[in-house]
């Protein structure tokens, strides 16, 4: 997917195909079109390993920028509120369609605004408030969404959170089964945004099936995997399935949820008219487009790629005497405690920032620390292998990860640092 023929850093971005949408943003609205400008220097020249994060194609940003925003569409296709919706009928048929076909699903349902809306249409779709639903817990790599205090989802539902183990920072199903035993919940999710191994959807299906409960499985970062056979598939088990369409899929921000034929109508009510108006149209147009380029046989090595420069990274790291949860990663992303080194996540996550390596600051499983200053960082390899990083850019990045982190104040090293990941993203120019 990656097209080197344009966009190579330039002094003017004017000057790059990629950018000419902006000159009417330019006339307009100078103020916006400098903080883009920013932007799309800053993405260029840096190195991404927020593993939520990735680089959408031309195609997909082109249609996000559309006509189709205009409309609106409320209703589902050929049961439209509104006139005029010959068009969207098309482009959601066919996002429809292409979802159904990637995951091998009953249902696909593409409207919700994004990740926390789907989970919440699986919640209004399934449940009834005051329900008591499971998930994994926030510090241990869960989702808000799935019953975490400060969320709706703990304020409407009775949740009960299960941990990863501390020792090991592996998920334990005996404790998942004990507790669903005890509590009884009417939900169970699987799901994480921070977990490097494998999730194991199938115990998960049979622990909620022993206690009567749903099953709702959150695939928002590994949905590549997923799709292309690299990670279990929670399809066959789950009533629900609920993805982001921004991270590994590489599409625009929205969300979709996959459901069995028989929770249809549910969902579908819940999401429209439940919690939301108009669908995006522009978004959803860019969801079709990124689900086609998900078919092709390159994003299956695409997400072959993802897991082989996680792997080379964690290695590489371990090398350098850094201690990684779990001891390593199956999927795209790894927790790195770095209580060893001395250095709290969120000084190591400024400093990198300066290098010019962005990452974010995280909890590790049992962290003593808090959650505003917490003992780990989390990186993933999604938006760099999309750069087309392989392993020995990742090898790379581990020596600045170490170098920075083991030089925390020292001001020459980063600069150094920053000067080196500038030049290695000259050599992997984005197209924007
Ligand atoms: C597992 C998981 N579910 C849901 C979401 C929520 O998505 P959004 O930020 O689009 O609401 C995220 C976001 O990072 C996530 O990691």
């Amino acid at each position: 997917m990656q097209d080197t023929t344009s966009s190579p850093l330039a002094p003017d971005y004017g000057e790059t195909p990629g950018v000419q949408y902006l000159a009417p943003i330019r006339e307009v609205d100078p103020d916006i079109y400098e903080a883009i400008l920013a932007e799309t220097r800053r993405q260029q020249t840096g190195i991404e390993l927020i593993p939520s994060e990735n680089y959408v194609s031309r195609a997909v940003l082109s249609a996000i920028g559309t006509v189709f925003t205009n409309k609106y569409s409320e209703g589902y296709a050929g049961k439209r509120y509104y006139g005029g919706n010959e068009n969207v009928d098309i482009i959601e048929t066919l996002a429809i369609e292409r979802a159904k076909q990637l995951f091998g699903a009953e249902h696909a349902n593409v409207q919700p605004y994004s990740g926390s809306p789907a989970n919440m249409a699986v919640y209004y779709g399934l449940l009834e408030p005051g329900d008591t639903v499971m998930g994994l817990a926030l510090p241990d790599g869960g989702h808000l969404t799935h019953g975490w205090k400060v969320n709706f989802s703990a304020h409407f539902f009775n949740s009960v959170q299960y941990p990863v183990n501390p020792e090991t920072g592996l998920l334990d199903y005996d404790v998942v089964w004990e507790l669903a035993r005890e509590h009884k919940p009417k939900l169970i999710w699987a799901g994480a945004t921070a977990y490097p191994r494998v999730l194991e959807f199938d115990k998960f299906a049979q622990i909620a099936e022993d206690v009567g409960a749903y099953f709702a499985a959150d695939i928002a970062h590994i949905s590549g995997l997923v799709a292309t056979g690299l990670h279990p598939d929670p399809v066959p088990y789950a009533d629900a399935v609920t993805m982001t369409t921004h991270k590994m899929l590489r599409g625009p921000r929205g969300a979709m949820i996959l459901t069995k034929e028989e929770h249809a109508r549910a969902i579908d009510r819940a999401v429209f008219p439940g919690l939301q108006g108009g669908p995006h149209d522009h978004v959803t147009a860019a969801i079709a487009v990124c689900l086609k380029e998900a078919s092709k046989e390159e994003y299956v090595e695409y997400c072959n790629q993802i897991v082989r420069n996680a792997k080379a990274l964690a290695e590489a790291l371990i090398e350098r005497g850094f201690e990684l949860v779990s001891g390593g990663t199956d999927n795209h992303l790894m927790l790195v405690d770095l209580t060893n080194k001395g250095v709290p996540g969120k000084v190591a996550q400024k400093a990198l920032d300066r290098a010019g390596i962005t990452l974010n600051a995280n909890m590790v499983p049992g962290d003593k620390r808090s959650a505003f200053d917490p003992s780990g960082i989390r990186l993933g390899t999604p938006a760099v292998t999309t750069r087309g990083f392989k392993e020995d850019e990742m090898r790379k990045i581990a020596g600045w990860l170490a170098d920075v982190i083991e030089n925390i104040e020292d001001k020459a090293t980063i600069e150094r640092v920053r000067h080196e990941v500038e030049e290695v993203c000259e050599q992997f120019p984005l197209w924007y």
